[in-house]
């Protein structure tokens, strides 16, 4: 097992298309931690990945396992187990033989394959798989191979980079459980990247939020939704994203800059000139409060999710819809006009370089 530091870990791809993927980036991931990257795409998540595992070099910055920096370690000797997202299994190979290959490189004995195979087959319950071709499997039974093909090397660190993408919404979820089960049971510091906002919530113990080859977050699951740090954090964990609204700050009153109309509304936050409001479809009401900014709109899109309804709504607040979710036994209607009420404690507010600023200590949200 294996802490991992970065420290201002460069990477620039050398050639005809030369690129500056990583730049400068810093992260402690702890022994035994759960660490989940996310990102758009390009923004550098399998470049971090492949540098770990020593399949790509490293340009600039150190590397560290624990107290041993290993920008120059060959792969093999790492102990990485690294399963992606298109896990190509040896179709000749039976379950068995695709799972011990990498023990048989390493010239262990047949004994001592056997029974790490069996071992990890009984965790990943493929026992009554282990004469089949990976071709007689299920992709769910599929990609637990491909893991337990990683685990059987017990490797000091994971590295997953999108292992579930292939898979059907179901399955994906039977398998997240899986995955986290399996850290839970084997605690081996493990870096898992994905597209999909509910795996990076419900298993990270730390998310780091990658842009553009730069760190923009790091935190907890919790303390990445309750407080984004920038606008790109907030925009880009949540779905639907969070609602944007251009205002004028003046201390805590707030007057959003498009209304033809403007009301001021205040805010538990101190500032001045132009900022960013910001708040959660999930936290918008559709009855009074007391301290709320009541805003008139308009239905344009209904999207029907079964346990909740998306509402797009067009309003003086800002240019583009601004997105509600409701409970999903209400009917509302396109067309349709409704007042909605935004909670004061439930914003957020950024400030003209799209920073977080801080909420005054006393109105946090329960
Ligand atoms: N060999 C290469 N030469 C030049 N640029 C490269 C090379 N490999 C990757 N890149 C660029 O580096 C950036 C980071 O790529 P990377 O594969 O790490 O992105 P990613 O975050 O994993 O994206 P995705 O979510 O699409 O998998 C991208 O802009 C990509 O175009
Ligand atoms: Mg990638």
């Amino acid at each position: 097992m294996s802490s991992i530091e970065f420290v201002k870990l460069d990477k620039v791809y050398k050639g005809l298309n030369s690129f500056h993927a990583v730049k400068g980036v810093d992260l402690s991931i702890n022994d035994g931690e759960f660490v989940v990257f996310v990102g758009p795409s390009g923004c550098g998540k399998s470049t971090l990945l492949r540098m770990i595992a020593g399949l790509e070099d490293i340009s600039g910055g150190d590397l560290y396992f624990g107290k041993t920096r290993v920008n120059a370690m060959a792969p093999k000797e790492r102990g990485i187990g690294m399963v992606f997202q298109s896990y190509a299994l040896y179709p000749h190979m039976s379950v068995y033989d695709n799972m011990a290959f990498g023990l048989t490189l390493e010239k262990k004995s047949s004994q001592t394959i056997d029974q790490k195979v069996r071992e990890v087959a009984g965790i990943l319950q493929l026992e009554h798989l282990l004469e089949r071709k990976p071709k007689e499997l299920s992709g769910g039974q599929r990609q637990r191979v491909a893991i337990g093909r990683a685990i059987v090397r017990q490797p000091n660190v994971f590295l997953f980079d999108e292992p579930l993408s292939n898979l059907d919404a179901s399955l994906r979820v039977q398998m997240r459980i899986e995955i986290t089960k399996l850290h839970q049971k084997l605690k081996t510091t493990s870096i898992y990247v994905t597209h999909d906002q509910i795996e990076a919530m419900t298993m990270a113990d730390k998310i780091v939020v990658l842009n553009q080859g730069q760190i923009m977050q790091v935190g907890s699951p919790l303390e990445i939704y309750n407080n984004p740090a920038n606008t790109f954090v907030a925009g880009f964990m949540g779905s639907p994203t969070m609602n944007f609204v251009q205002v004028n700050a003046q201390g805590s009153q707030m007057t959003p800059t498009p209304c033809d109309n403007p009301r001021s509304f205040e805010v538990p936050f101190q500032h001045q000139g132009p900022a960013t409001l910001g708040i959660r479809p999930e936290h918008i009401e559709l009855s009074p409060l007391p301290g709320a900014l009541a805003v008139e709109c308009q239905i344009s899109v209904v999207e029907h999710l079964g346990n909740e309804t998306m509402l797009y709504l067009t309003s003086e607040l800002c240019e583009q819809p601004l997105v509600v979710a409701v409970a999903g036994e209400k009917s509302p209607q396109i067309g349709e006009d409704l007042t909605i009420y935004l909670p004061a404690e439930r914003c957020h507010l950024f400030d003209a370089n799209g920073e977080a600023v801080t909420r005054l200590e006393t109105s946090k949200p329960n």
